[in-house]
Formats: structure tokens, sequence, C-alpha cells
């Protein structure tokens, strides 16, 4: 069965009790599930991460890099650091997988300074504002991927 790593990045752990009328009610964890039941229903697997830390998230993404490669995809919501890290956006330039961008909310409806995505020109696509469902519709379009390669 073919893995894919989901990323989150900073804060995200804090769903729930963050900006509830951005970002909604379900916590991390609530995502975490509604993945592994949407991965149960695609015939994949998912193995899903968070982190507060730039350098820790990098790790992760070269470790994706290894040959032969542990997962088959990459869904990344790289939270503040998609509008700031250039070393995230050079680690995924590493990888020979699919890789799709994910938001709970709509940056580019939000502060000038979230409408600058180093996630997107490496990103076979982009979900936003969709909330959590927007996971969902990431590993659908990932499986599809995936099994047409
Ligand atoms: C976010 C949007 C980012 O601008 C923000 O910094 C986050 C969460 C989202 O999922 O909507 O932390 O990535």
């Amino acid at each position: 069965m073919q893995t894919i790593l989901i990323l989150n990045g900073p804060n995200l752990n804090m769903l729930g009790q963050r900006e509830p009328e951005i970002y909604g009610h379900e916590t991390l964890e609530d995502i975490q599930k509604l993945c592994e039941d949407k991965a149960s229903d695609l015939g994949v697997r998912v193995h899903f991460r968070q982190s507060n830390h730039e350098g820790e998230l990098v790790t992760w993404i070269q470790q994706a890099a290894q040959t032969p490669g542990p997962y088959a995809g990459l869904i990344i919501n790289a939270a503040a650091y998609t509008h700031t890290s250039i070393a995230i956006h050079d680690a995924l330039k590493l990888l020979n997988i699919p890789i799709i961008e994910v938001h709970i909310s709509d940056p580019e409806t939000r502060e000038d300074f979230r409408h600058t995505s180093f996630i997107t020109p490496v990103a076979a696509a982009v979900y936003k504002g969709l909330g959590a469902n927007g996971y969902a519709k990431s590993l659908e379009h990932i499986s599809n991927l995936i099994h047409t390669q």
C-alpha cells in the first residue's frame, strides 16, 4: 500500500482554539482522523505530522526525497512558512513525487502578506478556503495522480 506524507506547519497544533472564526472548530486531531478515514476509502496510507519548526519540516521533506522513496506523494500546509520559507521551497524541489498545497482558509482573500506562496510554484495543485475538507480533496487528487502515473 502506498503512503502519502501530510505535513502541517506552525500553529496548526492550536486549531480548535486558534481564531475559530477563520479556521473553524475542528482540531488537528480531527483533521488527522478525517485524513485517515479518507485514505482508507482510497486504499492508501497516510503519515500525518505537524511541527512549529522550519528546520524540522525541511528534514522531513529531505527524508521523503530519499531513494527508494518512502512516500508516493506529499500534501503540505506550511502555514505561515508558506509565505516566508525559501528553505521549504528548496527542499520541496528535491522531490520527484507529486506535491499538493493545502490551506484551511483562503490566504489570498486575507492580508497582503499572505498573498505570496513559496509552495505554489512546486505544487501540482492548491486547495484553499475549503476548511478541513481541503485535506480530503487533496488526498483524492494526489491519489488520482499516483494511480495514473
Ligand atoms: C494557513 C494560512 C496561513 O496564511 C496561516 O499563516 C496559517 C494557516 C491555512 O491553513 O489557512 O497558519 O496555512
